[in-house]
């Protein structure tokens, strides 16, 4: 049984005994996309201004948050499996919280308690700034049952909060909330709520702040972000101000919709070395039936278009995607539709999913799931086929080209390789010059390509800025 949690406790004395007492150390573990990393940091944030630490794993922690997806049926049946192999940890510490944060939160409230899982908090992505008075409420406030807190809201964005979202020189900002746009299979309109955009001061006292600490490159994000809108401000406003007002290297963003991309953004991304020239731009569906079924509210030949306008501006511009195959009532020609666009975009990279049906969507109540899976696995197995192909294709076609590569890490696999990203936003991995992997972090070097796969670029190092010595 669940109960909600109407008032706010402000003890703050209370607080701190729960602090004292060990009761502090919180473990955060993220599912889903960007932005949830980012609330992550925001949540991070919250806590550390009330004391609490950062545990490095669950094990030696007092409170354990998973923040959540919902975007697919698998993405919820990890959370189950998830808590479920945490109930051990209940058992031994019985004053261990675990709470439920993001979009599954949002999307099943207290049914995630009624379901003998270790659950003793659910709060949606609106309601983050209740979490230390949650916590503080099951601690000392005798609560037999869990809480959840899950109202949405027009106005939050957490706009004041500094977050811990710091990983090497790269960084996100989320500059707009919620989405408006109700595409039929998708379930972010309602666990994320309406659209609100942050002012542009903010989002340009966050940059500059971030660049402060050693920040090279910013990822905007939004669920729509060339919908930003504030005042008299949009989103190529927001990114001219950021290349006036900050020294940021670099600023990526993620994602616009085709339905509104408007030629003066892509004239700014032409002309300005700064603003990251690549694009990931959602297809969804080749066919215009079918976009038109999704409440895409683009054509076929417009999304055909408008990769045409861009690429006669920017032409080394690197485009990515999104695809879902099986969508209700998708036809195998109208699937042959989707594949007709990929090999005419020819992508760099593409996300691709079969549909999943969500509750509460317009398509799951307007529409029945009648693609059988089998057709839907066969389906993605062509698409992600032909995608491969096209990768490698244009990545073998680098082979010999040189790019200005920004060092973002040591390479996945050894700290005897350094990666980071072409403008175009291929990720390169390349031999250490010399020295240390961590010594050329956010340094700017050019890159020869030698080798190529469907996933990576592999290269030598050219020449790059002098680096400091290491104090
Ligand atoms: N706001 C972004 C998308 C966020 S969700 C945009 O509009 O582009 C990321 C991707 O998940 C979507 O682009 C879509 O391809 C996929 N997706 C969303 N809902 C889905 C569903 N019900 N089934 C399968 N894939 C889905
Ligand atoms: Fe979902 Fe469409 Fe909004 Fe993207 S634009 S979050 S796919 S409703
Ligand atoms: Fe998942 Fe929510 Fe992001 S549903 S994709 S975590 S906005």
């Amino acid at each position: 049984m669940s109960s909600q949690l109407e008032t706010s406790i402000s003890n703050s004395q209370l607080l701190d005994s729960v602090i004292e007492s060990g009761m502090g150390r919180v473990f955060i573990e993220t599912y889903g996309c960007q932005m949830n990393e980012y609330d992550s940091g925001v949540v991070r944030g919250l806590l550390n201004q009330e004391n609490f630490t950062t545990a490095l794993n669950p094990e030696d922690s007092d409170v354990i948050f998973l923040n959540t997806c919902a975007i697919r049926e698998n993405a919820h049946a990890k959370i189950y499996t998830k808590l479920q192999s945490l109930g051990y940890l209940k058992k031994k510490n019985p004053n261990l919280v675990i709470g439920i944060l993001g979009c599954m939160a949002q999307n099943l409230g207290d049914d995630l308690f009624n379901q003998d899982l270790p659950v003793d908090l659910v709060v949606g992505p609106d309601n983050y700034r209740e979490i230390p008075n949650l916590i503080r409420s099951i601690r000392l406030g005798g609560h037999t049952s869990p809480l959840q807190l899950t109202r949405l809201s027009r106005t939050e964005t957490y706009d004041d909060i500094e977050p811990q979202v710091i990983n090497g020189i790269q960084a996100f900002v989320t500059i707009m909330r919620g989405c408006d746009n109700f595409c039929t299979f998708c379930v972010v309109p309602y666990t994320r709520g309406r659209e609100r955009s942050r002012p542009v001061s903010s989002i340009v006292d966050e940059v500059k702040m971030l660049v402060d600490k050693g920040i090279k490159q910013v990822t905007l994000l939004g669920q729509n972000v060339n919908s930003y809108k504030m005042n008299e401000d949009d989103f190529a406003s927001l990114i001219e101000a950021l290349l006036n007002q900050t020294t940021i290297e670099k600023i990526r963003f993620s994602s616009p919709h085709p339905k509104d991309f408007p030629m003066h953004l892509i004239d700014l991304m032409s002309k300005e070395d700064r603003f990251a020239s690549n694009i990931h731009l959602p297809l969804q569906a080749g066919s215009s039936k079918v976009l038109e079924d999704m409440n895409r509210s683009y054509t076929k030949e417009e999304y055909l278009n408008l990769v045409d306008r861009i690429r006669d501006r920017i032409p080394n511009v690197g485009i990515t995607t999104d695809i879902i195959v099986g969508f209700p009532g998708e036809t195998d020609e109208e699937f042959e539709e989707t594949l007709d666009v990929v090999r005419k975009v020819r992508y760099d990279m593409a996300y691709m999913f079969k549909y999943s049906e969500r509750e509460g969507t317009i398509a799951q109540k307007k529409l029945p799931d009648n693609v059988p899976e089998d057709l839907k696995s066969e389906r993605l197995i062509r698409l992600v086929d032909l995608q491969t192909e096209i990768s490698h294709e244009l990545n073998t076609a680098k082979i010999g080209k040189e790019y200005e590569i920004l060092v973002e890490n040591a390479s996945r696999k050894s700290k005897l390789d350094l990666s980071g990203r072409t403008s175009c936003g291929r990720m390169a991995v390349f031999p250490v010059p010399y020295g240390d992997y961590t010594d050329w972090i956010g340094s700017t070097v050019k890159v020869r390509i030698t080798q190529a796969t469907s996933a990576t670029l592999k290269g030598i190092y050219l020449e790059g800025q002098p680096i400091e010595p290491r104090s």
